[in-house]
């Protein structure tokens, strides 16, 4: 993989998810509200301190701990996609949420001096990284002696069959290559020593990892579909280079592999597992 040229098309693609990911958002939070609120429980913020978020998205998280450091400290809420940095924004004003700063940022060259936050945020952002070691490293850099970093990243397919079904089911239509080892993606922190491994070698103590179960929820095959293609520029780029049949042909696949979590009445109930991760800088 060269690292540019993955940084380059990551961008491009989260400029386009961003719109899906905006709509959408309710999904995603109805779900993973839990995520988050261990996230934010884990930094602990105290009002006057300074929290950062990065690959934030539409902030569900970095918002809820805008509440805690209220009213004189603030969330620096920051996205590598400037679109979902606007997705953010909007939902800051949608909440009325005013202690926030909103800023496009990579989250492998964190643009803050060192020793300037206080906590450190990342719900599903550090394994699409080109450097997740370089992030951490940058992350550690930024917090003050003490500060906290709590991250998730989702574990291995297997135990995340609402992104693993249309994942191996593309590889078999040729819509995508099988990812290689190591490389960025949603799986590619599925192990918890990897993630022990990378905390520790950005120079972190205290390493904790641990595991989340969550449902994702639809009231049918067709909206988990709608959700998923209006969510991943992969799958939506993907399908547009495909025939008709081909398209019948890999939704048909996919709805056959979800086929054990749906429900008599057609509602889909997906289930997902995140691992999650604290250590002090
Ligand atoms: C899976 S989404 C997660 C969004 C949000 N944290 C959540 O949990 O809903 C990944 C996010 O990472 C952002 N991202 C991807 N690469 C990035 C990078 N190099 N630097 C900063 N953000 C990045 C994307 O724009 C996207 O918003």
């Amino acid at each position: 993989m060269d690292a540019e040229t993955f940084r380059a098309e990551s961008r491009d693609r989260w400029e386009r998810a961003a719109p899906g990911w905006a709509a959408t958002r309710e999904t995603m939070q109805r779900a993973a509200a839990g995520v988050s609120a261990w996230l934010v429980d884990t930094v602990d913020p105290r009002p006057g301190q300074t929290i950062l978020e990065l690959a934030a998205g539409a902030a569900d998280t970095g918002l809820m701990a805008a509440e805690r450091v209220a009213p004189d400290g603030r969330v620096i809420i920051t996205d590598g996609a400037e679109a979902m940095v606007d997705v953010a924004r909007a939902r800051a004003e949608e909440l009325g949420i005013r202690n926030v700063e909103l800023r496009p940022m990579e989250a492998e060259w964190i643009d803050l001096p060192a020793a300037s936050v206080d906590g450190v945020l990342c719900r599903w952002g550090y394994m699409l990284l080109a450097d997740p070691e370089a992030a951490l490293r940058e992350t550690r850099r930024v917090l003050r002696p003490g500060g906290r970093v709590a991250l998730a990243a989702w574990d291995a397919p297997e135990r995340n069959p609402w992104l693993a079904v249309p994942g191996r089911e593309g590889v078999r239509a040729g819509l995508w290559e099988a990812p290689a080892k190591g490389d960025p993606g949603p799986f590619a922190l599925g192990d918890p020593a990897r993630i022990e491994e990378l905390l520790a070698a950005a120079g972190f103590a205290d390493v904790e990892v641990g595991a989340l179960d969550l449902t994702f929820e639809a009231p049918s095959l067709d909206a988990w579909w709608d959700y998923t293609v209006r969510t991943s520029t992969w799958l939506s780029d993907g399908l547009a280079r495909l025939s008709p049949a081909e398209h019948y042909a890999y939704r048909d696949a996919v709805d056959k592999g979800y086929a054990e979590w749906v429900g008599a009445n057609g509602a889909v109930r997906l289930p997902a597992r995140t691992l999650v991760a604290q250590a002090t800088a």
